[in-house]
């Protein structure tokens, strides 16, 4: 039920949002809008039908202190009972696609393939079925954080084998849910993964010997991301028919001042926080850039070899063109400006590494996050470097959204929205940029991990605690739903 005079009091001031004019050119009638979820975040039943423990899992339940409002993901938005409830809100808002994860250790609960529950086979089947059934395309992201603590027990991403424990995942998924899932990810957001799950606190006295253990995670993620593509394409593409790829997070970068220095600044950055990722994963290899600082870097801090891990020439084969189209998540910006290079330290830096130094100006408004401010207008930036750097993919961005602290007049979260939307729309119409589709972080509120369920992100508000944890539309989930309707950002659009 849609209260109408919310409607109209939301569409009164759309044309100007801090002097920007919104873009009035109506989508492509094929355009994709649709919101995601991950699998810890919202699922709930951490222990329940066969599923094992994951990272987080064990993490949260052994770490006091560790979220900030010392919250669990054991219940959440309780989806895994209340899943029905989550298709009732996407089909009221009319989304055209769903982006959620599946959990690893609801499907393999050793984190290998020599048991399978089919509890959790059943799980995602029915959702993926009920999706498909009111016309909402899954699109599916294998991983999203939430590794098995079996195989965390063994090094998780620090462990080559991971590549061939999540090459067996990947089948047993394809094997399964292939017939109805188009639309695949790997992994999502690996850097913030592997920096969070990877970084300084996870093993210091391991980091100053070995270099950045990030790195390492990274290079494991990426040949896990290479042998599950090649599966595809070798066993089930022809069958099943489906596009893949992998699900990058990036901030943009923009040159603090327009003198060369600062513009090749600008450039290493988006190098070393999304190429590290993009590169390998188009072109087989790592940024030139990367490769030659860190060996740099290495070599000066008295080591025999670099810290940035090689990928042989199989590795790069594999990786080389292992996506089908470019998937991006973005929440915010950075100015860039060179600086002198860093100094040698011990334990290494990655900042020492990427060598330039970013920052968000304090005239940007914030958010309810520290590093999170509002700057909308780098969303065609961010866009146009994915296009101009990869060869004019065709882009999804798979994740993009606002932070506050709850209420459902959301008016800074539908802003948001609308004004990512319309420098998207800017960028497609104006510099050519193919996106097809773009999905809001998030269905409704869920647990934001460090911060749990303190900082809201969702189009719907959930009322953890209620019964059947409550959904409920915010003025940002009526206006998208307006805009899904008439693929339109404002009230009259031009074709
Ligand atoms: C990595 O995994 C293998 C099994 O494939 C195991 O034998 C080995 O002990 C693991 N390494 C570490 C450091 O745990
Ligand atoms: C850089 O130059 C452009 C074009 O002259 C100008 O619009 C822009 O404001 C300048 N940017 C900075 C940061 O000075
Ligand atoms: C490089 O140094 C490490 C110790 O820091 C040593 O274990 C390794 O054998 C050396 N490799 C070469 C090729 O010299
Ligand atoms: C929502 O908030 C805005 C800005 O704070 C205010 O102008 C508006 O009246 C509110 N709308 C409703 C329906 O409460
Ligand atoms: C929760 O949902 C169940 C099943 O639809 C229903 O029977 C029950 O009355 C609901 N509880 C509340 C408090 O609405």
């Amino acid at each position: 039920m849609v209260p109408r005079v919310l409607i109209l009091t939301t569409f009164l001031n759309l044309f100007i949002s801090n002097g920007l004019a919104i873009n009035n050119k109506r989508f492509p009638s094929n355009f994709l809008f649709g919101s995601a979820t991950s699998a810890y975040q919202v699922e709930g039943a951490w222990n329940a039908d066969g599923k094992s423990e994951s990272l987080w899992d064990r993490y949260i339940h052994t770490t006091p202190g560790f979220i900030e409002d010392g919250s669990t993901g054991d219940v959440a938005c309780n989806s895994y009972y209340l899943w029905e409830n989550d298709i009732a809100i996407l089909k009221e808002m009319g989304a055209n696609h769903y982006r959620f994860s599946i959990a690893w250790t609801r499907i393999l609960p050793t984190g290998r393939n020599d048991v399978v529950n089919e509890k959790g086979i059943t799980y995602y089947k029915n959702l993926i079925k009920a999706l498909k059934q009111n016309n909402i395309e899954p699109m599916v992201s294998m991983f999203h954080w939430d590794t098995p603590q079996a195989l965390e027990d063994l090094g998780g991403f620090l462990n080559d084998s991971i590549a061939d424990w999540y090459a067996d995942y990947a089948r047993v998924l394809y094997e399964n849910f292939g017939d109805d899932v188009k639309y695949w990810f790997t992994f999502n957001e690996p850097k913030t993964y592997c920096n969070g799950g990877y970084g300084y606190a996870y093993d210091p006295p391991r980091i100053a010997s070995e270099g950045l253990l990030e790195y390492v995670c990274a290079h494991n993620l990426l040949r896990a991301h290479a042998k599950a593509y090649r599966i595809y394409d070798q066993e089930f593409r022809s069958k099943q028919n489906g596009k893949m790829s992998i699900v990058l997070d990036s901030s943009w970068f923009g040159p603090a001042t327009n003198s060369s220095e600062d513009k090749v600044a600008a450039e290493q950055a988006f190098h070393f926080e999304l190429g590290w990722y993009a590169n390998p994963v188009h072109y087989g290899d790592y940024p030139e850039v990367m490769k030659t600082r860190i060996a740099a870097r290495s070599a000066a801090e008295g080591r025999n070899q670099s810290r940035l891990p090689e990928f042989t020439e199989e590795e790069k084969e594999q990786l080389k063109d292992s996506t089908d189209f470019f998937a991006v998540n973005t929440y915010t910006g950075s100015l860039v400006s060179a600086i002198p290079e860093p100094g040698i330290t011990d334990p290494p830096s990655r900042y020492g590494d990427m060598g330039v130094n970013s920052f968000q100006p304090d005239e940007w408004e914030s958010t309810t996050f520290g590093w999170f401010k509002y700057a909308p207008w780098g969303m065609r930036i961010l866009l146009n470097w994915i296009k101009s750097t990869y060869g004019d993919p065709e882009i999804v961005v798979t994740e993009n959204g606002y932070p506050d602290y709850g209420g459902l007049n959301d008016t800074r979260r539908l802003d948001y929205h609308r004004d990512y939307l319309s420098y998207t729309r800017d960028a497609m119409d104006q510099d050519g940029v193919k996106v097809f589709a773009y999905t809001a972080w998030s269905l409704m509120d869920n647990f934001e991990w460090f911060s749990g369920y303190t900082q809201k992100f969702g189009l719907y508000a959930v009322d953890f605690d209620s019964e059947n944890k409550t959904r409920t539309a915010k003025q940002s989930a009526l206006y998208f739903r307006q805009v899904i309707k008439t693929k339109c950002l404002v009230d009259q659009c031009v074709e």
